[in-house]
């Protein structure tokens, strides 16, 4: 770790550029939001910006505490449905493939009935769910994962075999690595004549992804949003990904997650749709995400249809926010209202503060080990 110039120090302090200035220039040095600062300054005005961050920092860490509750024990856990995000370049088919998989892979009792709510659906398949997000496109996927919310579990990769490996798919294998999610590739239009699925494979080596049939550990599976054709072998794939990653979840505690997105609906007002990721979220509950608090209303699903609660890996469209929670945010619920509107209070103050003062609450142990 060398020098580092004041513009990115600051950003890794989560303060404004010129704040830092001036902390520099009452230190003695003068310098311009280009220039470098040698490690040893670096750290002495970190110090002294931080020290007051840090006391923020561990605040929210006591709220962390109490928010998060107890771990949960091995024998509390159970199976729960895979999150799947479909992601891929422009027009290599995946809102096609989704479409596609939902219209065939529905119960007999729901099919005609199907229309989709909100961004996310859930398929059920040979008695198994899996819950697909449509919404995130990369920039909603970038925007969960640097505030650090893991949602999903797979990405499903689109690559039109007739287009190839492009831009966008290149950035998805990056953000899916970044996030250490596991990629099952959907080599998709195997359809169009003269497509050659074994080209795809090639392009992609050579990012890294290295085919099952070639002795690498990605799933790359043809298939046809147009024909149908593959996507049972997709499912599978997906589910057998999954189950490598055993993935579990306690039903039987208060429910936390993530809202996935929110909006200002004109009849029903605030209305935010969230992926719980433990425990069981009931009508009447109170929550609390960010600085928004209140007591569930109503939860609807992904058909549209109102349910009392719903589990682990579940999507569902809450209503009952009095403001818009944000996307990305985790959210909890809690006993009691009156906590969550003091925790919510607390934050809101927090925040205005630190756009005051333009620290985002970096604790120094973080900032160091970024150095
Ligand atoms: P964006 O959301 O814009 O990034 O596109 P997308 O990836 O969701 O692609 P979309 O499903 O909208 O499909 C783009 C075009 O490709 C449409 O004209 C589809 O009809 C066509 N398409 C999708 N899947 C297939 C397929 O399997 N075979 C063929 N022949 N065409 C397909
Ligand atoms: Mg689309």
């Amino acid at each position: 770790s060398g020098p580092i110039v004041v513009k990115d120090l600051a950003e890794q302090l989560g303060a404004k550029a010129t704040d830092l200035i001036k902390r520099l220039i009452a230190l003695g040095v003068m310098v311009g939001v280009n220039n470098e600062l040698d490690k040893e300054t670096a750290v002495i005005v970190a110090t002294e910006m931080g020290a007051q961050v840090e006391e923020r920092a561990s605040v929210e860490e006591r709220e962390e505490i109490l928010l998060q509750g107890d771990e949960d024990r091995e024998h509390e856990l159970q199976e729960r449905p895979p999150v799947v995000t479909v992601m891929g370049h422009v027009d290599h088919g995946k809102t096609s493939l989704l479409d596609k998989i939902r219209s065939t892979r529905v119960t007999a009792s729901e099919a005609g009935g199907i229309t989709q709510h909100i961004g996310a659906s859930v398929i059920d398949w040979n008695g198994r769910s899996i819950v697909f997000l449509d919404t995130p496109g990369h920039e909603a996927f970038t925007a969960m994962r640097a505030r650090g919310a893991q949602v999903t579990d797979v990405a499903v990769l689109v690559v039109a075999a007739n287009d190839g490996v492009m831009p966008q798919t290149i950035e998805a294998i990056n953000h899916a690595k970044a996030a250490n999610v596991p990629i099952v590739v959907a080599i998709n239009k195997i359809d169009l004549p003269d497509v050659n699925p074994e080209r795809v494979r090639t392009e992609l080596t050579e990012h890294g992804l290295v085919a099952e049939e070639w002795g690498g550990d990605t799933m790359m599976v043809p298939v046809s949003a147009h024909t149908g054709e593959g996507l049972d072998k997709l499912l599978e794939s997906i589910l057998l990904q999954a189950d490598i990653m055993e993935l579990k979840a306690n039903p039987n505690r208060a429910a936390s997650g993530t809202i996935i997105e929110a909006q200002l609906d004109r009849g029903r007002g605030p209305v935010a749709t969230v992926l719980v990721s433990r425990g069981t979220l009931r009508v009447g509950d109170v929550f609390l995400s960010g600085s928004v608090y209140g007591r569930v209303r109503a939860l609807i699903n992904d058909r549209g249809e109102r349910v009392k609660e719903v589990g682990p890996s579940m999507p569902v469209e809450v209503l009952g926010f009095n403001q818009l929670p944000e996307a990305g945010d985790d959210f909890v619920i809690l006993e009691d209202e009156r906590q969550a509107k003091s925790i919510a209070d607390a934050r809101a103050s927090r925040s205005r503060q630190s756009s005051e003062s333009g620290s985002r609450g970096v604790s120094l142990d973080e900032f160091y080990q970024r150095l």
